[in-house]
């Protein structure tokens, strides 16, 4: 019998691919969203790519009698909780705003699965290794104290993850995500930002495509081979198809533990000033640019050993930098024929 996973947050930007892979993987999806973020957008995209109507319920995961409503609805044999707010400057400005949405919501839905016997998996962040002693980080190298409190919301739901698995016999995965950027190759789906982007490559897109005047590059004066920062991007749908590994070996019972973190990245370190010359390059566009003061709060350099996901999961990212930055263009300008 087909399994069913409930997404939730499964109109936004990681939730709408991961519904998408999950489906063309064999599994029922029930996408759950308050929309606080986001417009109809990607659901209707995810609907159109995969040729059917999906189950979608407008719930708020903060909403206890909702979400116990929710569950007793539907049979959920795994939820991937993505449901969350994520901007870390907003969170430094809203902190009871965030503790209250990203903990209360993550609260309700571990309560209802541990009830109804649902696997779960958190959607966690590399902001959890702060700026690390030692790159590449591994699933063992050690969380810093959080600096924002967006990020110590990731620490805290990993650790509500991890002690009701201990507690209740539940079974768990936290998957701490790089940098995710582009959109499906069908541009349908895609990132939404709300307002000025915070993230670099919706604010190269936007820039690329007149929305914004010019990129700030935030620092060329750090010590990495170029000055500026490294991360890691992973590709949406790489990112995307990391999940359907996880929920199948939840579901499948193949953990070796009953609570497990897994690092979803690319393992290559990437400047600011290389990915923008890469979309240059890629995609035939000459980019405004200027070099700006450092962003408070920004690490020098972050990037994932992978090679846990890729031994336990059987996954591993195959998409390139520019096939990503390709993808994000075709999407940008999608989004603007959709406006005129
Ligand atoms: N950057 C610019 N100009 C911009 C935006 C970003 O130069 O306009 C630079 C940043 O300084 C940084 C890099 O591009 O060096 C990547 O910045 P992003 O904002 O795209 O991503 P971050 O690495 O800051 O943050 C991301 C997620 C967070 C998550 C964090 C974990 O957005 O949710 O990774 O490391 F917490």
């Amino acid at each position: 019998m087909k399994k069913t996973v409930l997404v939730s947050g499964g109109a936004g930007f990681i939730g709408s691919h991961v519904t998408v892979e999950l489906c063309q993987a064999g599994y029922d999806v029930v996408i759950a969203d308050n929309m606080s973020n986001c417009d109809e957008t990607n659901y209707k995209g995810v609907c159109a790519i995969l040729g059917r109507q999906l189950p979608f319920e407008k719930v708020d995961f903060c909403d206890v009698a909702a979400t116990k409503a929710l569950f007793a609805k539907y049979h959920i044999d795994a939820l991937i909780h993505f449901a969350a707010f994520k901007a870390v400057g907003e969170s430094v400005e809203q902190p009871l705003m965030y503790y209250k949405n990203n903990l209360d919501s993550f609260l309700n839905v571990l309560e209802e699965a541990r009830i109804h016997g649902a696997n779960v998996l958190f959607s966690s962040s590399a902001t959890v290794y702060g700026e690390p002693d030692q790159t590449p980080v591994t699933e063992t190298s050690p969380r810093k104290p959080a600096t924002s409190p967006y990020g110590n919301t990731k620490q805290i739901c990993e650790d509500f993850l991890r002690d009701c698995v201990q507690a209740y016999g539940m079974h768990g995965i936290a998957l701490r995500y790089f940098n995710p950027i582009g959109a499906h190759p069908s541009a349908l789906i895609g990132e939404l930002p709300r307002g000025i982007p915070n993230n670099l490559v919706p604010f190269i897109t936007q820039t690329a495509i007149g929305k914004r005047e010019c990129l700030n590059i935030f620092g060329d004066d750090y010590p990495t081979p170029d000055g500026t920062c490294l991360r890691d991007y992973i590709d949406i749908t790489d990112l995307a198809k990391a999940h359907v590994c996880a929920v199948t070996r939840m579901l499948e019972g193949k953990m070796d533990e009953p609570y497990e973190i897994f690092n979803v990245g690319t393992g290559r370190p990437v400047s600011v000033l290389e990915l923008v010359n890469s979309f240059e390059r890629v995609n035939g566009i000459k980019l405004n640019y200027r070099i700006a003061p450092r962003r408070p709060g920004d690490v020098t350099a972050v990037w994932a050993d992978p090679t846990l996901a890729r031994k336990k999961l059987g996954w591993k990212a195959v998409r390139s930098v520019d096939e990503t930055l390709a993808s994000a263009w075709a999407w940008e300008k999608r989004l603007a024929e959709a406006a005129k």
